[in-house]
């Protein structure tokens, strides 16, 4: 017997970027967890089956987060007078040190999963610590909570200071032990293969990891090009590398398999060529970039020229875990670079972004991000009853949502068909 389930209210997704596709007090039915179709009308062989009716609330796609580091989670906000790599040493490193004790990183984990469930993130591509117990921990947190997630542990044998360093044997082993315990548990959560980045892995770590991925077929996630003293730090090391993405490349860490890549503010056209040719997936983090002073990323060249590309929050260099600000906020930097291009580089429209954290996010875990047929069911559901906008088109009902809505107008959430309540109560 097959599950289905009706749902009605007014649906609002984006099937391509440019464009709001929208239904008034429409039906969205849903079938063994993914959408069978949206219609206006309800078929006779419907007629058994119960509807939820969400009257004038707009049922929309769940947000993908496509990076964020859950532990970094408490300490957003702070040290945000530094760039990148002093702020890693200062702050960073001496709190995900703070994860080797498992309370710690338990409280933490759990409030970091109430947080993203409460914003609407029903999907995310997560970074634990280089503890191997504390990142199990989160993946379990993440199996309880009904949200889906690509969760693994960091991997950084370089570089790094003594407090948080691991040799690069029991960081491939354990990096393999994790695999091996949770590949194929479950559909919605997964590992994936995450090595910090470039200055702190050593090549016996890339190669290992490149290994595990091909071997086990698992993505990769990590940052790229995100600080210009990265980038040189990057080149001091591999001083006849064409570029920092090359680098990855020659481990086959790029692309080989799905690749998420945060950041990519200073990719220059040949990393840009190298992506695309790859698939290679941007996750632009616009609050991060802002906070550490990174840079403008040209977000139009990269959809201009096919890269696939993603939103994410970068928890903690990002301060909010909340995808509508973090849509505004791509909206706001594409319009600087679009004066510091001489208006040449089109700044975001609002459904672009939209489609970034949905469906741009989504495609890298399958048919996700959309309500078109065959996609997997996640949504949410927003009450913006307190905008006083009912008589307005949804187009600009959903812009309302997501410039001046938050987390208090979301009353459900769904993942693959499934209803997900708040995962930790009163944890905080
Ligand atoms: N590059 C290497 N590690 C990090 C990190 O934790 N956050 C950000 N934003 N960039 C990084
Ligand atoms: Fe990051």
């Amino acid at each position: 017997m097959k599950d289905i389930k009706i749902l009605k209210g007014n649906i609002i997704y984006t099937e391509m970027p440019d464009t709001f596709t929208t239904l008034k007090n429409g039906y969205v039915i849903v079938e063994d967890g993914a959408v069978k179709e949206c219609c206006e009308y309800l078929s006779k062989k419907y007629k058994n089956i119960p509807i939820t009716d969400y009257k004038d609330k707009l049922i929309i796609p769940g947000l993908n987060d496509m990076h964020c580091h859950a532990s970094q989670f408490k300490h957003t906000g702070l040290g945000m007078d530094k760039e990148l790599v002093p702020w890693l040493f200062s702050h960073t490193f001496p709190e995900e040190k703070r994860f080797k004790d498992l309370k710690y990183a338990e409280q933490t984990y759990k409030n970091f999963i109430n947080e993203i469930w409460k914003n609407g993130t029903t999907r995310s591509s997560v970074w634990g610590t280089l503890h191997k117990e504390p990142t199990e921990l989160l993946i379990d947190l993440f199996l309880k909570s009904g949200l889906g997630a690509y969760v693994s542990k960091v991997n950084m044998d370089a570089n790094t200071p003594e407090f948080l360093d691991e040799d690069t044997d029991s960081s491939l082993r354990e990096t393999e032990e994790m695999i091996e315990k949770y590949l194929g548990k479950s559909q919605l959560v997964k590992p994936i293969i995450t090595p910090r980045f470039i200055p702190t892995s050593s090549k016996e770590l890339l190669k290992g990891l490149s290994k595990l991925s091909e071997k086990y077929s698992i993505p990769v996630q990590s940052h790229l090009s995100e600080n210009l003293s990265e980038i040189d730090w990057v080149k001091e090391l591999y001083p006849n590398s064409e570029n920092y993405g090359s680098v990855y490349d020659l481990f086959g860490l790029f692309g080989q398999r799905p690749t998420l890549m945060a950041h990519c503010i200073h990719s220059d056209i040949e990393e840009r060529t190298l992506m695309k040719k790859r698939g290679v997936f941007a996750v632009h983090c616009p609050t991060s970039n802002l906070n550490l002073g990174s840079g403008i990323m040209p977000i139009r060249k990269f959809m201009d020229e096919g890269i696939p590309v993603a939103l994410g929050t970068d928890i903690g260099a990002g301060e909010t875990c909340s995808m509508l600000r973090v849509m505004v906020s791509a909206i706001q930097m594409s319009k600087l670079a679009w004066m510091d291009s001489d208006k040449k580089l089109k700044f975001l429209s609002t459904s672009e972004a939209f489609y970034l954290a949905t469906k741009g996010g989504g495609s890298f875990f399958g048919k996700v991000g959309s309500f078109e047929k065959g996609y997997e069911f996640d949504a949410l559901i927003v009450d913006d009853s307190c905008f006083d906008m009912s008589s307005y088109p949804l187009e600009q009902r959903i812009q309302k949502f997501i410039y001046n809505g938050d987390d208090r107008n979301i009353i459900h959430r769904y993942v693959s068909g499934d209803l997900v309540k708040e995962p930790f109560p009163k944890s905080i």
